[in-house]
């Protein structure tokens, strides 16, 4: 299927010069956006995975419905302050200044085969801010998977050696 005719481009927002990739549109249309999430669980199914991570809050939207559809759980990866038990944290850089993401430490065990599945690889800020917490609770991290790949921004360099999907690309 081509989603891409479900990416609603915007111009100068959040802030002048970007172009948003708005994926409301592929969520707004179910065989577009049940064929996206079937994607990615044909792609993690031969990965024996243990967990779903994902990122807030659109590794939320797309990374649920992978777990509900694996029959397995799901973890969330959140800004700081926002999880309610004991966390794991680590700040990862942003265009400007920084910003910190935690994770439950229980929501994985050692050993655990873990997926991570986002909306969106930019930077790769993100992934590689996840990809550490997910190690640091010995988590083993066997796919990350996204609906768009912003490949000028060369986030897949912070991904070698790493399996990686993405549905689109720009
Ligand atoms: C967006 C997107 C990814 C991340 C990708 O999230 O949903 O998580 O940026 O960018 P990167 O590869 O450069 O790190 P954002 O931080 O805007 O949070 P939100 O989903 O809560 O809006």
């Amino acid at each position: 299927m081509d989603y891409k005719e479900h990416i609603a481009i915007v111009e100068n927002w959040p802030k002048e010069g970007i172009q948003f990739k708005d994926i409301t549109p592929l969520m707004d249309n179910g065989p577009a956006f049940k064929s996206a999430v079937d994607d990615i669980v044909d792609y993690a199914k031969d990965k024996e995975i243990d967990i779903v991570v994902g990122p807030e809050a659109r590794g939320f939207i797309v990374g649920c419905p992978v777990s509900y559809a694996l029959e397995i759980g799901f973890a969330p990866v959140r800004k700081e302050g926002k999880l309610p038990r004991e966390t794991i944290k680590v700040d990862y850089g942003l265009e400007y200044g920084s910003d910190i993401l935690t994770i439950h430490k229980d929501a994985i065990k050692p050993g655990q085969r873990v997926m991570i599945v986002d909306d969106l690889l930019a930077t790769g800020g993100t992934i590689e801010a996840t990809i550490n917490l997910v190690e640091q609770l010995g988590g083993v991290v066997a796919g990350c998977a996204f609906l768009i790949e912003l490949t000028y921004l060369d986030g897949r360099s912070k991904l070698d050696g790493y399996d990686v999907l993405t549905l689109m690309q720009y």
